[in-house]
């Protein structure tokens, strides 16, 4: 109990979370009943039963077929509401959410339904809470390098509209296979158009896609990167030019990233300097929110309070707010 105040009052900013990833069953079951969508599982205990993942594909079909349930605007309002809440309960006082929208245009719903829900929760959360969000609207990197330049025209229109909240492009989805340079052009021109860029890398990826995604799509921040532990040199690197690392301890354990909790190398890294940050991913799918997230490593790997601030500290240097200054070398 005295832990979980401790984290509660931490401040701190959530930079890595899938919205599509905050829908428990429950409102996957709420959604396909007001949708009139015929689900393959009978309740929600089932569904949940079918989180035992192996992988990260066998978590992004199960995912998929979750988000599969959104066709509305009050939809993607009432998802992305939901979870700025319990990010509010966990102290979270800035959240920086990724979205997908080739999950929703390919079943036929337009992509400013997708914006309109998701922006009228954040801004609603802002204007009564003070809880501040911006958008990463994400490429999947399993589709074509062609189908992220549609999905980026298709988009601009809007950005005047939502100027104030959507800053930046993210890459995500099936890692193997899919390295940065299939995405170079693409990320090439979101950097021209002056977004902020983040990219999927050193999850179950080698970290040969961490260096790509620095080099070829010059990212700000690399999402997951565990990985990139293996490659000394690389380290070296991302503590020299402060590259922060989103950090997702709860979803490496699900999707067996990592085996034990006790072998999370977040601590070492944190250790040794780099500028790692503490995330939740897909909260509903991996067990837990953001504060589940900081207790489960304070517990496995044994970390100070000056450590867990340090954490929470990262996480806004780290963010794309402005007024939090980075060791900027780069
Ligand atoms: N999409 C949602 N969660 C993801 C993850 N952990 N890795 C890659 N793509 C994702
Ligand atoms: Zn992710």
């Amino acid at each position: 109990p005295k832990l979980n105040e401790f984290i509660v009052a931490l401040p701190k900013a959530e930079l890595h979370l899938h919205i599509e990833g905050t829908l428990e069953p429950e409102l996957i079951f709420e959604l396909a009943r007001r949708n009139n969508i015929k689900l393959n599982y009978a309740s929600e205990g089932e569904l949940r039963r079918a989180y035992a993942f192996k992988d990260l594909q066998s978590f992004l079909d199960l995912y998929y077929a979750g988000a599969s349930v959104l066709i509305t605007e009050r939809d993607f309002y009432d998802m992305t509401m939901a979870y700025l809440k319990r990010a509010q309960a966990d102290g979270v006082c800035h959240t920086e959410i990724m979205f997908d929208p080739q999950t929703h245009t390919e079943r036929g719903v337009a992509i400013e339904t997708v914006f309109a829900g998701i922006a009228r929760a954040v801004r609603e959360m802002q204007q009564q809470a003070g809880l501040t969000s911006y958008l990463l609207m994400s490429f999947l990197r399993h589709l074509s390098e062609e189908s992220a330049f549609e999905t980026l025209e298709a988009a601009l229109p809007l950005r005047e509209q939502y100027k104030d909240i959507w800053v930046g492009i993210g890459l995500d989805s099936a890692e193997v296979g899919n390295p940065p340079d299939k995405f170079q052009r693409v990320f090439t021109r979101c950097k021209e158009l002056g977004f902020r860029l983040v990219a999927h890398a050193g999850e179950e990826g080698p970290p040969q896609y961490v260096r790509d995604a620095l080099d070829l799509l010059h990212v700000d921040r690399i999402d997951h990167g565990v990985r990139s532990e293996e490659d000394p040199d690389l380290v070296k690197r991302l503590i020299r030019e402060q590259i922060p690392l989103t950090v997702c301890p709860l979803s490496n354990l699900k999707l067996c990233v990592v085996d034990d909790m006790q072998d999370h190398n977040i601590a070492r890294l944190l250790r040794q300097g780099l500028v790692v940050t503490v995330n939740s991913d897909d909260p509903a799918y991996f067990g837990g929110y953001v504060g589940d997230n900081y207790r489960a490593i304070a517990t496995s790997l044994k970390l100070s309070k000056a450590e867990l601030a340090k954490l929470a500290d990262n996480s806004l240097v780290a963010s794309f707010l402005p007024g939090y200054r980075k060791n900027q070398l780069r």
